[in-house]
């Protein structure tokens, strides 16, 4: 038998300054009550710091996990549709500043399919031995496409960075199977126009064209179905039934919409994997913090079978079903922490709300 990628590390960045449902009602016309009832969402955060930041603690806490140093990776691999720049990549500035001098480096965008994506990638680069070790890491600074005063869309999303180890093994472990897939004809339904988060992340673009776009209800019965089906032939390849799944993973887009996936594969919420509530939905990051917690928390088992399942832009769905493997403690702990920040939520919100206050000249002012 070959060898299979196995998770063996673990890590999340969660940056301190939290956007709650209560400040969301002092930006726009909503309220807590609807917002947790919709989405399952109380509170989110936005980053003081550099998705790469973010990004870099979240990497040496999953290599600390792992019990590895930076010169073991072949390959660096982040998932983000936030970059800070275009070029380089955030992999290769992590690289950099990891010194993983003998790792490969590259970024991928699928939005909110990143994760699952990056491991299919990865999965195929350890079972054909290109690569050992690999750091895959997702990252979201989404604050910057977000419009607050547009309460469609911004009571959704969060900044975070979660990243995960993966190692070739000779053991009954790993990923089982892979389903990966797009449908860009319905790429319309879910939008960003602007490229990287670093200086001037507008471009010169006008409010309009720079906001975080989507079709709420379109992308909410694309996304229930389309995580069904997704999840069904990855078990299937990988000859399970969902009867066989100890957790899901899902990515954390929308409490109902992981409720209603769920119902369909007929899994009970016991088997689901859920830390929306104090992150929101933050894209390519949200399966490795999701990962990160509930290894923390004791939820994943020796040999437990883990189905990670995931959908977003582009449209782009996967799933992902792995056997875990036999350790479930961090061999080590990275001590290091962000820098400190006195900025308050709406210090970090200034230039976004003023950059797309143009667009809300007949809604009342925002209390701060
Ligand atoms: C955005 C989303 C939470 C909206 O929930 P919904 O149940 O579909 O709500 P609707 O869009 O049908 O809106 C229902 C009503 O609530 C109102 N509403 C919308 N946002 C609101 C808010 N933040 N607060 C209060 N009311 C709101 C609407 O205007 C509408 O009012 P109306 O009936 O008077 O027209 C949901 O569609 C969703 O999560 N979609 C998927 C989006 C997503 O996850 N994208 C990223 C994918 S990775």
């Amino acid at each position: 038998m070959g060898k299979k990628a196995v998770v063996t590390g673990w890590g999340k960045c969660v940056p301190p300054v939290a956007l709650t449902n209560a400040d969301l009602e002092r930006l726009c016309e909503t309220d807590n009550d609807w917002i947790v009832e919709r989405t399952g969402i109380h509170s989110r955060r936005i980053s003081h710091v550099e998705g790469t930041d973010l990004a870099e603690l979240a990497g040496r806490r999953a290599l600390a996990s792992a019990g590895l140093e930076p010169e073991d990776l072949d390959l660096i691999l982040v998932a983000t549709c936030t970059p800070e720049i275009l070029c380089p990549s955030v992999a290769a500035m992590i690289q950099e500043r990891l010194g993983a001098v003998n790792a490969a480096a590259f970024d991928l965008n699928a939005a909110c399919s990143g994760f699952v994506y990056s491991t299919a990638n990865v999965t195929g680069m350890i079972e054909s031995g290109f690569a050992e070790r690999v750091l895959v890491i997702g990252v979201e600074k989404l604050h910057i496409a977000m419009d607050y005063r547009d309460r469609s869309t911004c009571i959704l999303f969060g900044d975070g960075a979660g990243a995960t180890v993966y190692e070739a093994t000779d053991a009954d472990a790993g990923v089982l199977s892979v389903d990966i897939g797009a449908d860009g004809s319905k790429g319309h339904t879910m939008v960003v126009q602007a490229m990287g988060t670093k200086g001037d992340p507008y471009w010169g673009k006008p409010p309009e064209e720079t906001r975080l776009y989507f079709e709420g209800q379109a992308v909410f019965k694309i996304a229930v179905q389309g995580i069904a089906a997704s999840a069904a032939r990855a078990l299937e390849r990988a000859g399970l039934t969902a009867e066989d799944v100890d957790l899901v993973i899902p990515h954390q887009a929308n409490a109902r919409i992981i409720d209603a996936a769920a119902r369909r594969l007929d899994i009970e919420s016991e088997r689901v994997f859920m830390n929306i509530q104090d992150l929101g939905n933050t894209a390519a990051a949200s399966i490795p913090m999701a990962i990160s917690d509930a290894a923390d928390a004791g939820r994943l088992k020796p040999g437990d079978v883990v189905l990670l399942t995931a959908f977003g832009g582009g449209i782009t769905w996967g799933s992902i079903v792995m056997k875990w493997g036999d350790r479930v403690e961090s061999v080590g702990v990275h001590e290091g922490e962000l820098p400190a920040t006195d900025a308050t939520v709406w210090d970090l919100l200034e230039s976004n709300l003023e950059f797309y206050a143009p667009l809300h000249e007949d809604q009342p002012p925002v209390r701060r």
